[in-house]
């Protein structure tokens, strides 16, 4: 039987992502109610090696369920990945007799809590805060529901232009090693080709299709690719769409193309409904699995059920996309 958990912290890692404040008000709401006392540990693992923690109170989190970003702020910390800063983190947790934490993040940010209560015996918790929707064991991470609303918005005016002239539309949408932004948003605003690092589409293939389209005379010409797409697997270095339109303009003389790279746009915002839900949901439940002794894993939600994945299991196994997706693209697109 574990001790009993009685001082939480609470801190954002990785990149932000819309939703993540309402996470550190549901987690900051539900401990003080738990009657734990609730600390914020500032720019992730960096406050923690660096001793930059506070107490938090019921107000510290008024007023910013409407906010993007984390108020908490966030870093990936290197010094982190050291035991020393490992230890020296531990020991800034020990003096304040913290002895349970809520990590929001991805995967990285999950690597961290898993190592700490590896080596100090920290209970923890992780829950997913990330644009990219990656992870595995949860129909949903906090922020990608925003940042895929932001990108169809986005895409949908490009498509009024596109309409007015006849253009080859290329948009790159965040995701450096995956494609769930530029699936959903490809998807929802009518691409007539989708491309993703998790998923081989061979120059070729995207250069034919692009070439059928010119001779089907289709009214809007859109391609939407993930900033992590490697055109061809021999030059690693070369990703997204800036290649993709290079390799589009030498390749496909006379088609006239244009770019656009939508950025950390899709980082910002008010988060949706569904991320401030989902937040709430999963940040209340966070307190609850340390509380009740379910330690050490990710707090997801899976059919509409919370669902708890270890965090080692979490880190490792990642969430697939299905060739089969494409094809439905290519359908929908015809
Ligand atoms: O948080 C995930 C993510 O937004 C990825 O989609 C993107 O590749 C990366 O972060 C960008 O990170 P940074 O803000 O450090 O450039």
């Amino acid at each position: 039987m574990s001790a009993k958990v009685t001082k939480i912290g609470v801190l954002t890692s990785g990149g932000d992502s819309p939703g993540m404040n309402a996470a550190i008000r549901a987690v900051v709401r539900t401990a003080l109610y738990r009657n734990l006392e609730v600390y914020g540990i500032m720019r992730g693992y960096n406050g923690m090696i660096e001793d930059d923690i506070y107490q938090m109170g019921s107000r510290s989190v008024a007023n910013i369920i409407q906010r993007g970003g984390t108020i908490l702020k966030t870093a990936r910390s290197k010094d982190f990945y050291g035991e020393e800063g490992r230890k020296k983190a531990y020991e800034n947790l020990q003096k304040r007799g913290i002895d349970g934490l809520v990590v929001i993040g991805g995967d990285g940010s999950f690597t961290g809590a898993y190592k700490l209560s590896k080596e100090f015996g920290i209970p923890c918790t992780g829950i997913p805060g990330t644009i990219d929707k990656d992870l595995y064991g949860t129909d949903f991470t906090i922020g990608f529901d925003t940042a895929v609303n932001t990108a169809v918005q986005a895409i949908d005016r490009i498509r009024d232009t596109a309409d007015s002239h006849d253009r080859l539309f290329i948009v790159e949408v965040m995701g450096r090693h995956a494609g769930y932004i530029a699936l959903h948003s490809g998807i929802a605003t009518g691409a007539e080709n989708i491309l993703m690092p998790e998923v081989t589409t061979t120059l070729d293939e995207m250069l034919t299709s692009l070439s059928e389209q010119e001779k089907r005379k289709k009214l809007v010409n859109l391609v939407v690719v993930a900033e992590g797409y490697q055109p061809d697997p021999d030059k690693p270095e070369l990703r997204g769409a800036t290649e993709v339109a290079r390799i589009v303009e030498e390749k496909l003389k006379g088609l006239e193309t244009r770019l656009t790279i939508l950025g950390h746009i899709q980082r910002g915002g008010p988060p949706t409904c569904i991320d401030r839900f989902i937040a709430s949901r999963m940040g209340y439940h966070s307190v609850e699995c340390l509380i009740e002794g379910r330690h050490n894993v990710m707090v997801g939600i899976l059919h509409n059920n919370m669902h708890y994945t270890p965090l080692e299991i979490a880190i490792r196994e990642k969430q697939k996309i299905g060739e089969d997706w494409l094809n439905i693209v290519k359908i929908l697109a015809s």
